[in-house]
């Protein structure tokens, strides 16, 4: 890895279904980043115990997520992909932090009052400070660029603030990162309810595609999503949010542009768009899926992409910790 590339930071929470929205607005720009960075691909675990899991689920969602890293085109060998919670500067950059966060900027966050209204009866200081955790993340890498969908949006520009705060008592600890958010696919909308984000966590499974629904399934919600009664596949996202979001889809998956793709349905009804759009779909997502169930099957490959992950990000991590805490005043252990 060449020391002189820009450095990515980005993760996904292994909860729920890793959706089509997942891939078009984070995991597809990482793949194409790949070669002009140097980057780091989490699986941040930790943010995910903000809500309730089944043990050994979370375990097998971490491990799948990691082989769905891989399957999607990011190489462990050009990037370091490892697991949150196997590097423990994460947890302890984030208590330092925590006390240069505050109370107010923290509760303006729109994640935490959206998650504190979906889990009223389990609002944890974790799902608080959880862009504490992220920005901890992002600043113990001295990351340059920070590749997200529009709804972190927010918590990128939270972790700036709290690295330049930073900075501006103890001089240049940290790197202040810019966000990579793309102009098409940042905010891919429910299939049902074209006015929401897609979700990993929506009760409502018809709502998203997951990146390992099988084909048919995948083409079923494809038919079914919501559109409008115009039957006229024109972009236009106030009016018609439901076909608008499947052109975005299409246009992801099949690397065209928007008005190219209005000219390609011109005249066609909604049965072919929607169909095509599946198909595409199903183009990207089938090579992915196969590699998905090859790798799943090697638990001995991933345990070692795991370890050697770990092992490289916990050195970079380090230096960076070592400097905060000598800095706020820490006495190093003798
Ligand atoms: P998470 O796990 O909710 O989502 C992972 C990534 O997918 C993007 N995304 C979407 N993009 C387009 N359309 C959608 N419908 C859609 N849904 C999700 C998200 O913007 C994100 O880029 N807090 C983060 C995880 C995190 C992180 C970090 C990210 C923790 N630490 C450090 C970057 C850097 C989260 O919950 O993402």
């Amino acid at each position: 890895m060449a020391e002189h590339k820009p450095r990515i930071f980005s993760g996904i929470q292994p909860s729920g279904n890793i959706t089509i929205g997942n891939y078009i607005g984070a995991i597809s720009n990482w793949v194409r980043l790949q070669d002009e960075y140097e980057s780091i691909y989490c699986i941040v675990d930790l943010h995910a115990l903000t809500v309730r899991n089944e043990p050994a689920e979370l375990r097998r969602r971490a491990r799948s997520l990691l082989a769905l890293y891989i399957a999607c085109g990011l190489d462990p060998a050009k990037n370091i992909l490892f697991v949150q919670s196997h590097v423990p500067a994460h947890a302890e950059l984030t208590w330092v932090l925590n006390c240069y966060t505050y109370m107010g900027e923290l509760s303006r966050m729109t994640q935490y009052k959206e998650k504190s209204a979906r889990h009223s009866e389990n609002i944890n200081a974790g799902l608080f400070d959880y862009p504490v955790l992220m920005a901890s993340d992002i600043l113990l890498y001295q990351t340059d660029l920070v590749p997200i969908g529009e709804d972190q949006r927010q918590h990128l520009e939270i972790t700036r603030d709290i690295g330049e705060r930073f900075n501006n008592v103890y001089g240049d600890v940290f790197k202040i990162p810019e966000a990579y958010i793309p102009k098409v696919g940042a905010r891919i909308m429910s299939l049902l309810e074209p006015a929401a984000k897609m979700s990993k966590s929506d009760e409502n499974v018809n709502n998203f595609i997951s990146i390992l629904d099988p084909p048919d399934v995948i083409m079923r919600k494809c038919r079914r999503a919501v559109t409008d009664s115009e039957a006229e596949v024109r972009f236009d996202e106030t009016n018609k949010p439901g076909v608008s979001n499947l052109m975005t889809i299409y246009a992801c998956m099949t690397g065209k542009g928007i008005p190219e793709v209005e000219k390609e349905f011109d005249g066609k009804g909604y049965g072919d768009f929607k169909q095509a759009v599946g198909q595409s779909v199903l183009d990207i997502l089938a090579p992915i899926q196969d590699t998905h169930a090859r790798l799943m099957a090697d638990k001995a490959y991933l345990d070692q992409v795991m370890a050697g992950g770990a092992a490289r990000a916990e050195g970079l991590a380090r230096r960076t910790l070592q400097k905060v805490y000598k800095k706020v005043g820490l006495i190093p252990r003798p």
